[in-house]
């Protein structure tokens, strides 16, 4: 049994490290105009499905995207220059299927207070939108959208009232909840909504994350083994969650932990088809 079990298990680490799978969810949200497409991308780590991520990106390119939101962690903190330059042509040829805002994840947020290097600029220059604790509102295929971006917290995490209050995250969440528009915040980490009940405080359509890799290891009938800070076993691994008032999207995206290897955790394309809620409007 233990070697059957470990056999299956080297397998599907030579299977998760190029076998890509698409995973669709239906997400009917009020004040959406029209049916639109959004593909997600998030924690690449600098790997590469193919030679340039032809293979990845032929896949997204088959699911025919109105948009295209990259979560985040596309490279590790510690990036050389040829990953970075990697994570740079990715989005450009992301470019040239829809139009692709993205946002930072932890990994980037490192690599540039490890390097002291900005890697705004260079993610402005791919043609890429970048929310770095901002948001803007996007036409998307006839529907216009209020899209934000943040590696905050919408909790408290240790700060006093006033820190909170005045946080860039915490504004950024009162601009769009003002916008009347539907919401849709790119946040790498769920961290930012799961704790705390910060879910039952903010009035958005709709939050995406990675960061979980999906709980990097998945065993059968329980899910994901570990995400960051949630620990062993975490509630929020990957999928679909209605969470409060808001509703919380996890990307299992395609990478591993550094040395450790994604099992039974196939690397994921996420398709979102957003659809108008039947019956109800905005507001
Ligand atoms: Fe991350």
């Amino acid at each position: 049994m233990a070697l059957a079990a470990g056999i299956a298990a080297g397998i599907s680490i030579v299977v998760c490290r190029s076998a890509l799978t698409v995973r669709e969810y239906d997400l009917p949200t009020e004040g959406v105009e029209r049916p639109f497409t959004a593909v997600c991308v998030t924690d690449l780590h600098g790997r590469e499905f193919g030679r340039d991520n032809e293979k990845l990106l032929a896949e997204i390119r088959a699911r025919k995207p109105d948009v295209i939101f990259s979560l985040g962690d596309l490279i590790s903190r510690s990036a050389g220059e040829k990953e970075v330059a990697r994570m740079c042509d990715f989005l450009r040829a992301l470019r040239e299927i829809a139009p692709v805002y993205a946002s930072f994840g932890n990994h980037e947020e490192d690599y540039t207070a490890l390097s002291g290097k900005d890697l705004r600029p260079l993610i402005r220059d791919t043609g890429a939108i970048l929310l770095d604790e901002e948001c803007c509102v996007a036409d998307i295929a006839g529907s216009r959208i209020c899209l934000g971006g943040t590696l905050g917290h919408l909790w408290p995490d240790g700060r006093s009232r006033e820190e909170f209050l005045s946080s860039p995250e915490y504004r950024l969440m009162e601009r769009m909840q003002a916008s009347g528009l539907p919401t849709v915040v790119l946040s790498h980490r769920p961290d930012t909504i799961i704790f705390e009940k910060a879910y039952e405080n903010w009035d958005i359509d709709l939050f995406l994350s990675g960061h979980t890799h999906g709980g990097l290891i998945r065993l059968p009938l329980i899910g994901g083994l570990y995400a960051p800070r949630q620990g062993i076993f975490p509630r929020y691994d990957r999928g679909y969650f209605p969470i409060g008032r808001t509703r919380l999207l996890i990307s299992g995206g395609f990478a591993g932990y550094g040395p450790f290897p994604r099992i039974f955790n196939r690397p994921e394309i996420c398709v979102l088809r957003i659809t108008p809620a039947e019956g109800s409007s905005h507001g």
